[in-house]
């Protein structure tokens, strides 16, 4: 496994690389995206009044869900490392009179303190298993939470029940040239949760209890129009920057790439259906620790 630094430069990198992509996606992966978090926000269920922080908040789409949910008087922070996402959430969000959401850019791994703490709960969605020392970022998010503070976050198990995944990455990958360097065993990527005993582990070496994680099932369902999922899929994975550094000539040959590896997931004129696992992790902070 590659050193810690070298890890941080390789996500930061990443994601400086794949926030334009996530940008211009945003409305459709607030929409097809959504089941990825729904079981968290269930289980979280924040209420009026309570302070929320939303870790990898991405375009701030679920920031904004749980901002009506603790309204009136609670507060939603939405943080992320990318800035061009952290910009492009304020501006979806944020109200002309500057209410509704907070959003803020940093890494969770390295910040003193989080803006807005101590928080009642903690939600994240597909975004800890990206961690390049979880223990680190875990421990920032512990700390800024209440005694008792209870966290729930999604993350994907592993590519078998993940099939859309691998496909989006090798259907547009023959075109497009040299691609990011893909994880391996444990370093950080969608898989580097796959071991529930791992997370465990993980959490509980950064303060966490009542740990609890559960397999869940779900589809996103999205319409049966091939280009815009595939440029969906492609635009916010692995091949999305080599994608939007493209030729039109070459993106349309990504495209139909990816449309041929996801056909089996295609009802035609009706929609794609594409199967996806998860963890759905919950826990909370330590009643006896210190925020
Ligand atoms: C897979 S995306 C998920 C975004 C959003 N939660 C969603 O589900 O649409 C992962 C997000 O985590 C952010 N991220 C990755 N590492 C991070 C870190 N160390 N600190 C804060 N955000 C991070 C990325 O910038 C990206 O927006």
């Amino acid at each position: 496994m590659a050193d810690t630094d070298t890890l941080r430069a390789r996500n930061a990198d990443f994601w400086d690389r794949t926030a334009p992509g996530w940008v211009h996606q945003a409305d459709r992966h607030d929409q097809f995206g959504r089941p990825l978090g729904a079981v968290a926000l269930d289980w979280l269920r924040p209420q009026p009044g309570e302070r929320v922080l939303d870790v990898g908040c991405g375009c701030g789409g679920t920031t904004a869900e749980i901002a009506r949910a603790v309204t009136p008087l609670g507060s939603a922070i939405g943080l992320d490392l990318a800035e061009a996402m952290v910009t492009t959430a304020r501006d979806r969000f944020t109200a002309p009179d500057g209410a509704g959401p907070r959003f803020v850019a940093g890494d969770i791994e390295t910040l003193d303190a989080v803006p807005g703490a101590p928080f009642d709960a903690v939600y994240s969605r597909m975004t800890l298993m990206l961690l390049a020392d979880p223990v680190a970022g875990l421990t920032t998010v512990r700390q800024a939470m209440r005694p008792g503070a209870r966290l729930a976050a999604t993350v994907f198990r592993d590519g078998r029940v993940n099939p859309w995944l691998p496909a989006a990455l090798l259907g547009a990958a023959a075109h497009l040239g040299p691609l990011p360097p893909l994880p391996i065993g444990e370093e950080p990527g969608p898989f580097a949760f796959a071991d529930p005993a791992r997370v465990t582990r993980l959490l509980t070496a950064a303060g966490f209890t009542d740990i609890g994680i559960q397999p869940y099932d779900v589809t996103l369902d999205a319409p049966d129009d091939p280009e815009v999922v595939t440029e969906w899929l492609i635009e916010i994975g692995p091949a999305g920057a080599a994608y939007r550094d493209a030729e039109p000539t070459t993106r349309s040959k990504a495209r139909a790439g990816v449309a041929r590896l996801l056909e089996r997931f295609r009802t035609a004129g009706t929609d794609y259906r594409l199967p996806t696992g998860l963890w759905l992790i919950n826990a909370r902070s330590d009643r006896t620790s210190t925020p």
